[in-house]
């Protein structure tokens, strides 16, 4: 079993698991903008307090999450604590229809920095994942000469910019913060989304592409409904 520090790393604000939770509505954002198979069992393998497979399941999937910890004390979803990244396979891994979608950590395993990281748990889902996996990453994650590969290689079926700012504050902290907690999100976020079973698009020069989308915002009268229903 991981131990989890509780304090944050020396010299830094970072959560050191990279708890940082997306509201509910995110997921469905991605969901009103995406046809997903209904024949398949979905998996948020960083789930945290399970926000991805509550909003799946909301709208009539079967989702389910692993995560390093117990974040979310005996929720149904949750189907136990398992490291993406170690060797051992959790049998929902093993589902002959799966996809994966996921919020991943992006750079602290333990309170240490590792480069890389977001990449590696993608990797991982793309090896593990049958159908599609989704993964939620902030916008300037597109550009990067370490990531090229993995846009070529694994081509991604598109990229959804969610054009209303998501807010995460770290999970660890979120009742502290009260109804404030979820304001002013400070950096713009991404859906990416790769298909395994599509071949990878080229343009008529044979190089990779993918399209990208434009998420509107909710509307201001829907995101006060769905605050008070939050509260
Ligand atoms: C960005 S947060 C996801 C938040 C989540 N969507 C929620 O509703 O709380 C990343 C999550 O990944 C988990 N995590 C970090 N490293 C992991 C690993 N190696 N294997 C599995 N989960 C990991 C963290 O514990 C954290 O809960």
């Amino acid at each position: 079993m991981t131990v989890e520090l509780s304090a944050p790393p020396k010299g830094g604000t970072r959560h050191p698991w990279d708890w940082y939770v997306e509201e509910k509505w995110v997921t469905h954002r991605l969901l009103d903008m995406i046809a997903l198979e209904t024949d398949v069992t979905y998996l948020d393998p960083c789930c945290g307090q399970l926000h991805i497979p509550e909003a799946l399941t909301e709208r009539g999937f079967f989702a389910y999450g692993t995560d390093l910890f117990d974040r979310a004390g005996g929720h149904s979803l949750f189907m136990g604590e398992h490291d993406l990244l170690g060797d051992q396979r959790h049998m929902l891994e093993a589902s002959n229809g799966l996809s994966i979608i996921f919020n991943p950590p992006f750079s602290f395993q333990n309170g240490r920095l590792v480069r890389g990281l977001a990449e590696k748990c993608i990797r991982r889902a793309l090896s593990i994942a049958t159908h599609k996996v989704c993964a939620l990453l902030p916008l300037k994650w597109l550009a990067s000469e370490g990531r090229y590969r993995l846009f070529t290689d694994e081509t991604p079926i598109g990229v959804w910019i969610l054009c209303e700012r998501p807010s995460m504050p770290p999970g660890n902290i979120i009742e502290q913060l009260g109804d404030n907690a979820f304001d002013h999100g400070k950096i713009d976020y991404i859906w990416v989304v790769w298909d395994k079973r599509r071949a990878p698009m080229t343009d008529f020069q044979g190089r990779p592409f993918a399209p990208t989308f434009w998420i509107p915002p909710r509307e201001k009268i829907t995101v006060k409904a769905e605050r008070k229903l939050a509260a």
